[in-house]
C-alpha cells in the first residue's frame, strides 16, 4: 500500500449545470471534458507526491520536458458506469492499474502505485459525478496518463513524472452502436515488432499507428487490421482493440497475446465469459490467408473487435489493397451480441457478477 492519498481542491467555477446539460446531450467521443482532474509528482528525492484531485487545466510544460522529445508516455483507458440506482461503478480497475504499471516498466518511467491509480479514479467520478451520462450507450471515459517532464534533452529514463487523470463524458465511439466496421488491412505499416512496445499502452504506438489509420479512412474504413511485423502474415489486432473471430462450429479464436499485441481487458473478460457458457476458445495464431478462405467457405460466420471504448463490434467488411470481403450477412451476428449483452450487464450492474469485476463506488 502506498501513503499517497488524493487531496480534494473543487473547481471555484464548474460548468453551470445548463451548459453541462447541453454538452452532454450528444458527447461523442473524447471531446466533452468534465470539472476536475487527479494529478500527482514524481521526483527522485520525493518519491510520488503533491497528489490532488483539481481543477481541470492546462499543464506548464518546460520546453525541454522529456516527453516532448521522447516520448515517455504511457496511458490508460477505463469508464465509470452509471448504475440503476443512481450510483457508479468501475469495471475491472485493478487491471488498468496493473497493466499501467506494466507499461511504465516497459517504457523505463517509475511506476504508479496501483492502490494510489484506482484512488485516483474513485476520487475522481465522485466529485465528478454529475457527468456520468445515463444513457444506454453513455459512460464517464477515465484517461490515466504518465509524462516524463524532466528538464533534459540527455537520453535516458527520466527522474521526474507527472500523473494525471481527465474524465470525458462519452457517447458511442462508432457513430452507429449497433452497426458494423469496415476495417482495413495494413499491409504496408505495421504497428509493433517482436521486441518492442506493442503490449505496452504508450503514446508511441498511436502515434506510428496514424499514418495507417489515415489510409483506412481515405478507404472508408473505420479502423486498420495489423499484420504481424516479423513475417506479415499473422493478424494481431486493430489499432485500438482486439480482435476475436467466431466459426461455423460455435467457437472462437483470438491471436495470442505476445510483445506485440495489447493485452486487453475486455479481450480477457470475453474469454472468460465465452467459456463460462461452455464456448470453446482458442488463443492461436491465424494467418491473412486463413481468414480470408474461412471467410470464403463460410466457415467463419463473424469477426468482431472489443475494447473499452469499443465495448464489441462486429466487423462486417475488410478491405485490403487486393481484398474486399464481407463477414456473414455484414450485421451484427448473434455470438457478437450474446457476448456484448453478457458484458454489459456485468459492467453496469444489471447482473450478479461472480468474477470480482464490477467495482460500485457509491
Ligand atoms: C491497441 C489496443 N488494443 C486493444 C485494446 C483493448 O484494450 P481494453 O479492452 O483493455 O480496452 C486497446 C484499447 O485500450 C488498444 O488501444
Amino acid at each position: 500500500m502506498s501513503d499517497l492519498t488524493f487531496e480534494i481542491e473543487n473547481n471555484p467555477s464548474p460548468r453551470p449545470d445548463a451548459d453541462r446539460v447541453a454538452l452532454m446531450a450528444n458527447p461523442g467521443f473524447g471531446k466533452v471534458f468534465t470539472d476536475h482532474m487527479a494529478i500527482a509528482r514524481y521526483s527522485a528525492d520525493r518519491g510520488w507526491h503533491d497528489a490532488k484531485i483539481t481543477a481541470r487545466a492546462p499543464i506548464p510544460l518546460d520546453p525541454a520536458a522529456a516527453v516532448l522529445h521522447y516520448a515517455q508516455e504511457i496511458f490508460e483507458g477505463l469508464k465509470a458506469y452509471r448504475t440503476a440506482d443512481g450510483g457508479a461503478a468501475l469495471f475491472r480497475p485493478e487491471a488498468n492499474a496493473l497493466r499501467f504499471r506494466r507499461s511504465a516498466e516497459r517504457m523505463a518511467m517509475v511506476p504508479f502505485p496501483e492502490d494510489a491509480f484506482i484512488e485516483a479514479q474513485r476520487k475522481l467520478v465522485e466529485i465528478d459525478r454529475a457527468w456520468i451520462p445515463d444513457t444506454a450507450d453513455g459512460s464517464l471515459y477515465l484517461r490515466p496518463f504518465m509524462i516524463a517532464n524532466e528538464v533534459f534533452l540527455g537520453v535516458k529514463p527520466a527522474t521526474e513524472y507527472l500523473f494525471i487523470t481527465i474524465a470525458s463524458a462519452v457517447g458511442s465511439y462508432f457513430k452507429d452502436p449497433n452497426g458494423t466496421v469496415t476495417v482495413w488491412l495494413s499491409e504496408h505499416y505495421t504497428r509493433a515488432a517482436p521486441g518492442g512496445t506493442g503490449a505496452a499502452k504508450c503514446g508511441g504506438n498511436y502515434a506510428s499507428s496514424l499514418a495507417a489509420q489515415a489510409e483506412a479512412a481515405s478507404k472508408g474504413c473505420e479502423q486498420v487490421v495489423f499484420l504481424d511485423a516479423a513475417e506479415r502474415r499473422y493478424v494481431e489486432e486493430l489499432g485500438g482493440m482486439n480482435v476475436f473471430f467466431v466459426f461455423d462450429d460455435g467457437s472462437l479464436l483470438t491471436p495470442p497475446l505476445s510483445d506485440s499485441i495489447l493485452p486487453g481487458i475486455t479481450r480477457d473478460s470475453i474469454i472468460t465469459l465465452a467459456r463460462e457458457v461452455g464456448m470453446t476458445v482458442r488463443e492461436e495464431l491465424y494467418t491473412i490467408d486463413q481468414w480470408r478462405a474461412d471467410v470464403s467457405s463460410g466457415r467463419q460466420t463473424e469477426a468482431f473487435a472489443c475494447g473499452t471504448a469499443a465495448v464489441i463490434t462486429p466487423i462486417g467488411r475488410v478491405r485490403g489493397r487486393e481484398d474486399d470481403f464481407t463477414i456473414g450477412d455484414a450485421v451484427a451476428g448473434p455470438v457478437a451480441r450474446r457476448l456484448r449483452t453478457a458484458l454489459v450487464d456485468i459492467q453496469r450492474g444489471n447482473t450478479n457478477d461472480s468474477h470480482g469485476w464490477f467495482k460500485k463506488l457509491f
